[in-house]
Formats: C-alpha cells, structure tokens, sequence
C-alpha cells in the first residue's frame, strides 16, 4: 500500500508529492532529460491514469499501448505543417487580443492582462480544435467554465486526499465524476458542451456535409470502434499502432486539448508580461527585433521563427515559472535504480522542476533573476534541466502550438503598443492553483509606443 506525502508551500506556489519511502530529487539525476514515458520502467503516475475499460481517456491520463495509439493519431495536428495551416486563425485572434487590449490605451487605471490572454488562448483552441468559426474572445462562455476546473482549492478534501492516498483513488474518482455531474461543476459542463458539438457534427456528416477542418473532423475521420480493453502495457516490440479512435475517445481528446490549451499558454504569457514591464530595456529590444523582422501585417511561421530574442524571453518566463509540474511525473512499473536511489515497483517519482530551474549550481548567481540573454549561449547542462513541458516521450504534445500562440501575440501587441507597470506597481506576484499555478492578477497598463506601425 502506498501513502504520498503532499507538501504546499504558499510563497513559492510549490506542490511536490513524493511517494515511500525514497528522498528522491531529480536534479540528482546526471540527465534529467532521462525521464521516460510509457515504457516498461516507467508510465503515467497512478494519480493520473485511466481505468484499463474505461470509455472515455485522453492522452494525459492514457498508458501503454493505448497512450501510444492516441498519441499517434493527435501528434501531426501540432507539426510544423499543422501550425502553419492554423497561423492565419491564431492571426486572427491576437489582432482581436490586441483590439481589446486597445481599448484600454493610454488610462490611468490598469487592467489585469491574465485574463485577456485567457480570452485569446481559449479563442485559439476553439477555433482549431471545436471549428467555432470566428473570434468570441469576451463573448463566449468557456473561458469562465474552464477557468472553473482550474480555480481549484488545492486543499479541496478530493484533490488532497487523492494527493495523500493514491490507493482511494479507484473510490474517490468515481465519486467525484457522480457529484460533477449532479452538482454540474465546470468539467461536466464542458463535457457535455463536447457532446453536443461532436453529436452535431456526426449528424452533419451523415448527411454529407462537411463542414471544418479541426480536431473534431479529423478525430472523427479517425473513429472505429475499438476494443481498448484489450491494449494493454506498451510493447516496444509491436510496431503495429491502430490509427483509431472512438466517440467516447474523440470528446475526451476534445476536452484535454480545451483544457490544456487554455490555461498554460495564458499564464505563460501573464508572465511574460510582468518580466516585460519590469525590464524595459528587454521589452525595447523584443520592439526592435519585431521591427526588423515581422515586416508584414500578416505575421508569417517562418518570421516567427526567425524572432531568437523572443524564443530567450519566453524561454525565461517558463524557466522561473513552470507552472504545470504536477503534471511532470511518473510511476515505476517495476523495481528499479535511479542515480544510486532503489525506487520500488509502483513509487511515483516527481519531477522538482522549479529547483531544478531556479539551481545556482546550474543557472549562476542570478538563477532568480530574468535574464533571456542566457538562452543565447545556454550550456547543454542548462538545456537538460529546462523541462517546463516535461520530457522523453510523453513530453508536451502542444508545446509548439504553445510558443507560436506566444510568440504571435506578443509581436501583434508589442508592434503596436508598450507594456507599462500599474500606478502601484507589483512588486511580486500572488500565485495559486492545484494543477497549474497561475498569477492571481498580473496589473499592467497600455501605452500607445512613439513610432507605432
Ligand atoms: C506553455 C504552455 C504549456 C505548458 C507549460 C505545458 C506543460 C505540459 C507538461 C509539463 C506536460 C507533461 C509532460 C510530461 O509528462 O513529461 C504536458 C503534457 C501535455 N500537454 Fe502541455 N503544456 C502547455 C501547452 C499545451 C497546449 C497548448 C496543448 C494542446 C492544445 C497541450 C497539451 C498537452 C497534452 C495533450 C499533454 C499530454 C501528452 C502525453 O501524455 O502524451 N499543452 N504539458
């Protein structure tokens, strides 16, 4: 029987649970970036994972062989091609981000800028993935719903005790889905939001219309019935992997990617702008890169690659604020050794990413300190202990979504207008959150720049 120790401390918003008997940091790992995925010495924490017949599993809660077939089926929609044939959507959007920013230009009073990036993450992913045709950003209720599911008490007697006694679980889960559904928190809500838009979009095309060009056509392109009972632990050896999916399985690839893509890419940039108002002189410099490189009203893939300084800047703010590390973590499926430690069969072993990150020894003297330049000469050491998507297989499926979405909304904005501190500025940030930690207000104020395009 297992039993985790579950520590929160409020000033650095840090949650680590560590499983046994084991004292067990990963930065005593030579290489960190060793963190496996579903093979057979390590899968996805038994916190997370699904039930082996359980209908309805998204990638994030998925391990052996079924994690893989998911994983294969999703992986293209966040290839290179992928983002390029969305940029004009993800365009889209943050000129309507910085529409609404506008009208904040040149007040005294500041706004919180968090939650207009969470209206633009969440109007990106329901732009691609759910095919909602045109910009909602402020009009649209899922920003409110999602921001339901990720609000929560981290001591909210479930969470906490699912946290401390992961052998409840099989009691607990099943018992808080039931209240879900009955008391309609946020999760079932949006479930069931899902259900009718992909129930609508089966009727469509069987009728022969077809519509979009999402993640909802093209699971649905994907769907067969699947007997996952049957998949069991990864075999590295069967290279055969079912290209399948079924309804059950396309509404909860749906829900994850709403969830995932919402909350993270939101607070990243919330972040990011606090650095930037904070650091003139690197918020003059990203300016200055923009200008040079993004020439065009269209911000195009390949301008956005070319932007370096901005890939140091938003490198740095995940690199002080990793903000989802709960979700770096896995489970031993057997006995085995790790740097020296004995790790038992079924020992979830967490990844201590915000020490890791902020590690003298690795980072320098200023480890604390927002410095992007680091990022232009980073040692390989220094590379192998950034790991705010995680690592190894299982490592983020929509991290370059993710930096794009960044990337693209930062040179709309900055292009156009300066970030500056709140009357009263912030000296630190109050953090929360139990599966992501988030800024509770990021206070900034809008500025029209001297030689604005
Ligand atoms: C700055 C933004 C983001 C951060 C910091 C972040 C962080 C993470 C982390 C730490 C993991 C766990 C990786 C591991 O276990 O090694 C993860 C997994 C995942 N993320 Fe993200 N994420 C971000 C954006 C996104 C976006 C935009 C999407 C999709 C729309 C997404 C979808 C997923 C999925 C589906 C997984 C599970 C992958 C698997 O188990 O195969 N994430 N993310």
């Amino acid at each position: 029987m297992l039993w985790a120790i579950f520590f929160a401390t409020a000033s650095a918003a840090l949650t680590i649970y560590l499983i046994t008997k084991v004292e067990y940091k990963y930065s005593e790992l030579q290489y960190p970036g060793h963190l496996g995925g579903t093979d057979d010495l390590l899968d996805v924490n038994h916190l997370i994972k699904s039930k082996p017949d359980a209908p309805r599993v998204h990638l994030v809660e998925a391990w052996g062989q079924r994690w893989k077939r998911l994983r294969t089926i999703v992986s293209p929609q966040f290839s290179n091609n992928s983002l390029k044939r969305i940029l004009p959507t993800i365009n889209d959007s943050s000129r309507h981000l910085v529409a609404h920013l506008g009208k904040n230009l040149n007040k005294n009073e500041h706004i919180n800028i968090h939650r207009y990036y969470q209206e633009y993450t969440m109007d990106v992913i329901a732009r691609v993935a759910m095919g909602v045709k045109e910009s909602r950003q402020w009009d649209s209720e899922y920003p409110e719903i999602l921001r339901g599911i990720f609000d929560r008490n981290p001591r909210e007697p479930f969470f906490l005790l699912a946290c401390m006694m992961p052998f409840l679980k099989p009691i607990l889960a099943p018992s808080f889905k039931w209240l879900a559904k009955v008391l309609r928190l946020p999760a079932s809500r949006l479930f069931e939001q899902i259900e009718s838009a992909v129930e609508e979009r089966k009727t469509l095309r069987d009728q022969g219309i077809v519509t979009n060009d999402d993640f909802i056509d093209l699971f649905l392109d994907a769907e067969a019935q699947i007997d996952h009972k049957t998949e069991g632990a990864l075999d590295r050896k069967d290279v055969h992997v079912n290209r399948k999916l079924t309804t059950d399985e396309v509404i909860a690839q749906c829900f994850v990617f709403l969830v995932a893509g919402f909350d993270t890419t939101a607070n990243t940039l919330a972040y990011v702008s606090h650095f930037l108002t904070k650091n003139k002189d690197v918020q003059g410099r990203v300016r200055e890169e923009i200008d040079q490189i993004c020439t065009t009203e269209e911000i195009t893939y390949e301008q956005l690659n070319e932007l370096k300084y901005m890939d140091c800047v938003t490198k740095e703010g995940l690199r002080l604020h990793p903000l989802a590390t709960i979700a770096v973590s896995r489970v031993a499926e057997r006995d085995c050794e790790f740097a020296g430690v004995q790790i038992d069969k079924g020992t979830i072993i967490q990844v201590d990413a915000y020490s890791l990150q902020k590690s003298k020894e690795i980072w320098g003297e200023d480890a604390e300190d927002f410095v992007p330049e680091r990022w232009m000469n980073a040692t390989k050491e220094q590379h192998q202990a950034y790991l705010p998507f995680g690592g190894g297989p299982r490592m983020c499926v929509g991290s370059r979504l993710a930096y794009t979405e960044e990337k693209m909304a930062l040179a709309q904005l900055l292009r156009k207008y300066e970030l500056v501190d709140a009357e009263k500025p912030q000296e630190t940030l109050d953090l929360r959150g139990a599966i992501t930690i988030s800024p509770l207000s990021v206070d900034v104020r809008i500025r029209s720049r001297p030689n604005s395009n």
